[in-house]
């Protein structure tokens, strides 16, 4: 069919009248302030017509020369030392959170209290009890909230949500997953602020490993217990500061856990900075009644599918689907198959659906994370290293 071939209708969306203008002000001008500013920036002119078209109103950073340029570079038009200002800022509607855990939980509310809309990276507070209080707020507020798990966004993992919601795989056997990373394995490598359990909560835990655990939650459902074994390899770092001074790291260097899901799954997931050769190996492979679903990060554009009944049985076996169709999700916005799109994008199709959120009162849940899936994600962090210290299992009450 031509209507469903890209290379046809690649450009053939036109817009109705003029998308509402949101003014967005950031924290945070680093890795996520770049990811998300590159997404905000092609957002209103790849997602076709746009639902809204984001202005760049204003970031904010802790220092004068590094945030001036950081605006200068990114199209910002105006730059602030103190977050308090960017929240009383009128031209700013949405606050988006890039800074780090330490940094999410007292603006985020102070945002909301205000009246914005507020989008934060995950994890959304360092334990259960701050995620908590930011979730009361925006519920207080009556403002939307969404958390920046961006893999929920990834074209074959909604493809694989799909699969699993219509019934094709049937019943669910086993989650499993890893996240994996090599970044940190030079014992001289410094004691970076993922590794101060003051100012990010935990370690692999709650930096990779709450992706793993909300793409479970999102693919297969809540878990009920949780069994987890937490550790840290290398205990003492030089300091990030150049002093030569050392400094104790207290927090997991690696996790693995068990679950239990609602639906009588089982599933593994464990997360690591010590996986040497893994740069961003976040992979998972999902067993049912009918077939498996596998994906890997590191091959976003690909989902490897088995089905059970697939015919003829001579050649039946793991096939490779190239998620880069039309009529894949989100595809009709980017390039003509086999064009394929990257990690970065995952961004523009969490921030459309924040703003159509916004703008049509379209629903955040269940393709994108909200403040509650955030609680909900700490939760489980939470039990996992309760569970490591205790060495029982942990029931999952939220
Ligand atoms: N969704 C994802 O895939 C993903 C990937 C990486 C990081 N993250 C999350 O994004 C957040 C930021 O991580 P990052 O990798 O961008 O960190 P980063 O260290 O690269 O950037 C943090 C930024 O925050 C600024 N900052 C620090 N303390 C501040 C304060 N008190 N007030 C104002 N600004 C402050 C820093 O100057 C820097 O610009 C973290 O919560 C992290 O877990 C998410």
């Amino acid at each position: 069919m031509s209507e469903d071939v890209g290379f046809i209708n690649m450009t053939a969306a036109k817009s109705e009248g003029e998308a509402p203008e949101i003014g967005v002000g950031m924290l945070g001008y680093a890795f996520m302030g770049k990811a998300h500013s590159n997404a905000l920036i092609k957002l209103p002119y790849m997602m076709y017509p746009p639902v809204a078209k984001p202005v760049l109103a204003a970031i904010a950073g802790r220092n004068e020369e590094a945030v001036k340029e950081a605006a200068k570079r990114y199209g910002f038009k105006k730059y602030y030392t103190d977050w308090h200002d960017l929240i009383e800022d009128d031209s700013v509607q949405v606050f988006d959170n890039g800074g780090p855990n330490d940094a999410h939980a007292e603006p985020c509310i102070a945002a909301a209290q205000a009246g914005k809309h507020v989008f934060c990276e995950k994890p959304l507070g360092r334990t259960a009890e701050e995620s908590k209080t930011m979730l009361d707020a925006v519920e207080k507020a009556g403002v939307k909230h969404m958390v920046a798990f961006n893999y929920r966004f990834v074209p074959a993992i909604v493809l694989a949500k799909n699969l699993i919601a219509s019934g094709k795989l049937g019943r669910i056997y086993h989650f499993r997953a890893v996240y994996l990373q090599e970044w940190i394995m030079d014992p001289n490598f410094p004691k970076v602020w993922r590794l101060d359990k003051a100012i990010t909560g935990s370690g692999a835990l709650g930096d990779i490993g709450a992706h793993i655990i909300d793409l479970a939650r999102f693919l297969v459902g809540e878990p009920t217990r949780v069994m987890g074994m937490a550790k840290t390899f290398i205990d003492e770092r030089p300091l990030a500061d150049g002093s030569g001074d050392r400094g104790k790291v207290d927090v997991d260097d690696a996790f693995t856990s068990l679950f239990e899901f609602e639906n009588g799954a089982l599933g593994t997931l464990e997360a690591s900075r010590f996986a040497a050769g893994r740069k961003n190996y976040n992979s998972f492979e999902i067993n049912g009644e009918h077939g498996t679903i596998q994906f890997n990060l590191e091959r976003l554009n690909e989902l490897n599918v088995f089905w059970n009944n697939d015919e003829p049985k001579e050649t039946q076996g793991f096939h490779n689907v190239l998620v880069s169709e039309s009529y894949h999700p989100y595809w009709k916005n980017w390039w003509p198959q086999g064009h394929i799109i990257g990690w970065e994008h995952t961004f523009v199709h969490e921030f459309h659906h924040f703003f159509d959120a916004i703008v049509n009162g379209a629903p955040i849940a269940p393709y994108g994370a909200t403040f509650e899936d955030g609680y909900r994600n700490s939760v489980i962090c939470d039990a996992i290293l309760e569970s490591s210290r205790s060495g029982k299992i942990s029931d999952i009450w939220y």
